[in-house]
């Protein structure tokens, strides 16, 4: 059955972390995937999670049983609320379903969509998190992609994105970081995504947000989702909006797969025609999804303290990678490394394009022992007070080299 496999290359991103994790240089700095880590270089409990999982511990009622299909319905309903703000969030028109995280979201909305219409084009941006195109490809949808980013400006393409918008096909799905857009870490401007949503509605497309990183971009929930509540008021009278969510990074739950979908319709008449759809989707696929990490994370989205306490951590995580972000251009600058790096401060959320060539990062990597993407791509979690003049140094020496 098997024999005609052939060997596929391992993941970019965990094939990383593995080289990283293997390597026995003890300056070594790991800046490839996507997850926070303290000024130590460790990863990071929220202090909100480890409140969450005391009370979880103390309460008598807990159990291991299934949850239902469509998981925790409270986190569900919570989860809407901090994306769309409780004005805008409508129960009746609203679908939401526990997935495995993002991924999970992602993935249930591919299949929803193909099953919905598979020709339906889908459109992302280029460049985008690698594994949007295995999940879509996975599905079967018809890809493509939009225009993002000016290498030589390293700025937002916002005429090219625009034009694919006027040209697409009427009702195409187009796939938007709701913010801290991965791999770039440049986010439109307030402007700029009134534009793109005004010629979204114009041509009918779909939009589906994918929201990894809420909370991370300026360290504020409200702030982080202000593209997707544009969204909602030009686009949810005429077509549905697609949500993916993902709790691994503002939660710190990366293991523990929360995330949720949330469909918001323009009637509430189909809503339960979806809600079935969703079901015999989740049911065939992994019957429904882990109880443990969701218990965590409703208890903070529904208490008033834990979630004070949240909003103090998302603080904690965004502050530093800022403080980081202008070290790290500092250093450069004061080295003199050709080129200008004021993009590194400039950008938002986890990660910096940094602009440095594949060869410069596999030089990186083996001379330096400092890890990332192969595009450029630096998480800059993985920078701390002890490291970052090290980093710095590095990239000077492989940008002269
Ligand atoms: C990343 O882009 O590094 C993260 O989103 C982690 C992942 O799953 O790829």
């Amino acid at each position: 059955l098997f024999e005609k496999f052939e060997a596929l290359p391992p993941d970019a991103l965990f094939a990383i972390k593995a080289r990283c994790d293997a390597d026995a240089r003890p300056q070594k700095v790991d800046l490839g995937i996507g997850a926070y880590r303290d000024n130590n270089g460790k990863p990071w409990v929220l202090p909100s999670v480890k409140m969450s999982e005391l009370q979880y511990s103390q309460d008598p009622s807990h159990n291991h049983e299934y949850q239902p299909i469509a998981g925790n319905a409270v986190l569900g309903e919570d989860a809407a609320k901090i994306l769309l703000g409780v004005d805008l969030y409508e129960k009746d028109k609203t679908v939401s379903t526990q997935t495995l995280s993002g991924t999970g979201a992602l993935h249930v909305a591919a299949q929803l969509i193909y099953k919905g219409d598979p020709t339906r084009e889908v459109y992302l941006s280029n460049p985008t998190w690698a594994n949007h195109r295995n999940i879509f490809e996975s599905s079967h949808l018809q890809l493509k992609t939009y225009p993002y980013w000016k290498e030589d400006t390293k700025t937002l393409d916002i005429d090219g994105w625009l034009k694919t918008i006027e040209a697409a096909k009427k009702g195409s799905v187009f796939v938007l970081h709701a913010c801290a857009h991965n791999p770039t870490g440049m986010d439109p401007t307030p402007e700029e995504w009134e534009q793109v949503l005004d010629a979204m509605a114009k041509y009918h497309h779909i939009a589906l947000f994918d929201s990894a990183y809420q909370g991370f971009a300026s360290g504020d929930l409200d702030r982080d989702a202000k593209a997707i509540r544009l969204g909602h008021a030009k686009l949810s009278k005429q077509s549905p909006i697609i949500i993916c969510q993902s709790f691994s990074k503002n939660l710190g739950l990366y293991g523990e797969r929360i995330g949720c979908l949330h469909i918001v319709n323009p009637t509430s008449a189909s809503k339960a025609n979806i809600i079935s759809q969703l079901s015999t989707l989740t049911r065939s696929e992994y019957s429904n999804p882990p109880a443990y990490g969701a218990d965590i994370a409703s208890r903070i989205l529904s208490q008033h303290e834990l979630r004070d306490q949240w909003y103090i951590d998302m603080k904690t995580m965004s502050s530093r990678i800022y403080k980081m972000r202008v070290e790290l251009r500092n250093h450069l600058v004061a080295l003199k490394t050709p080129g200008n790096w004021d993009h590194i401060e400039k950008q938002c959320g986890m990660f910096s394009f940094t602009g440095l060539t594949p060869e410069m990062v596999e030089r990186l990597e083996t001379k330096h022992a400092v890890y990332m993407a192969k595009n450029g791509r630096a998480s800059v979690a993985g920078l701390n007070t002890s490291n970052v003049e090290y980093v710095a140094k590095s990239i000077d020496e492989v940008v002269h080299f």
